[in-house]
């Protein structure tokens, strides 16, 4: 464990694979900044602070919003020291690009993307004072498969993976090591898991469970590894198999969640 005076910002962690990603620090002794846009984030960090013997600040912050991300951050570099970042509130959805609303589709820009990289922006000189400093960006397998009726959403998880590699090579020899994790499906809310069962045998055959997702996350994360990959199969298999052949495929399974 790290000095015991330092935090884990996990953002998003009222929730899905936040949630178990805030267990798994806390169960190894970190003390925790969560955020969600509820008060569901304030009932869970009452509950893991009983059950874990650390410090839990839980802050209500809507990430789409910029001002809310900078008074976030501006709280968390004048009273915390940060070692470990983890930028995992997301949003997207399968919907026609021609019938969302615009709304539908700045909300995912605006999450996915530009909160990630503001955050990142804002509280990298606290991350590079500490000792050790980590970036964990939580993406998708979606970042490497363009798909119809997702489009936006794999394209800000695409921003999300080009976005993490280049800065792991800026920071190369400094103190703080950027991660990216690309899980593929998890059945992380009713909504999801419903949209993975219409998906038929593929979605549910690379169902993984998100608490053992998390734990490796974190685990890999601590190591400095640069590329988590939760589902290794599927991975060979978008490497392999031509654009040209994939997009329609991953596209036809898709649009059975409609
Ligand atoms: N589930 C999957 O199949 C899957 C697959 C690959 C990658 N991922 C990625 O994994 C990450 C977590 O996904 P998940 O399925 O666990 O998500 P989730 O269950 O939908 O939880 C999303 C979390 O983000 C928070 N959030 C939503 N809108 C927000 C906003 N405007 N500002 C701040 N926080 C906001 C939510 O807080 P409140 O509940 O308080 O609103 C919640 O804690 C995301 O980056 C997602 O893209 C998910």
């Amino acid at each position: 464990m790290m000095d015991d005076k330092t935090f884990a910002l996990v953002t998003g962690a009222s929730g899905g694979l936040g949630r178990e990603l805030s267990e798994e620090l806390a169960r190894r002794g970190y003390n925790l900044i969560l955020t969600g846009t509820s008060h569901r984030v304030e009932l869970f960090a009452e509950e893991l602070r009983k059950r874990h013997n650390v410090d839990i600040i839980a802050r209500i912050a809507n990430l789409t919003n910029r001002e809310e991300i900078l008074r976030l951050t501006s709280e968390i570099n004048d009273n915390y020291d940060l070692f470990m970042l983890v930028n995992n509130a997301g949003t997207g959805g399968s919907q026609s690009f021609e019938k969302v609303s615009s709304e539908y589709l700045e909300n995912i820009i605006d999450l996915n993307v530009r909160a990630t990289t503001l955050l990142t922006h804002e509280l990298l000189p606290n991350l590079k004072r500490q000792k050790r400093g980590y970036i964990l960006n939580i993406g998708s397998m979606a970042a490497h498969n363009p798909t119809a009726y997702k489009t936006v959403y794999p394209a800000s998880k695409a921003f999300i993976w080009s976005f993490s590699l280049g800065l792991r090579e800026e920071l190369k020899g400094t103190s703080v090591s950027v991660s990216i994790a690309s899980p593929g499906a998890m059945a992380t809310s009713p909504e999801i898991t419903a949209r993975i069962e219409r998906q038929g045998f593929w979605g549910k055959a690379t169902l993984k469970k998100t608490s053992a997702i998390a734990q490796k996350c974190i685990r890999q994360t601590l190591k400095g590894k640069r590329h988590i990959v939760i589902n290794p199969l599927s991975l060979t298999l978008t490497c392999l198999l031509p654009d040209c052949i994939r997009v329609p495929i991953l596209s036809s399974i898709v649009k059975k969640e409609l």
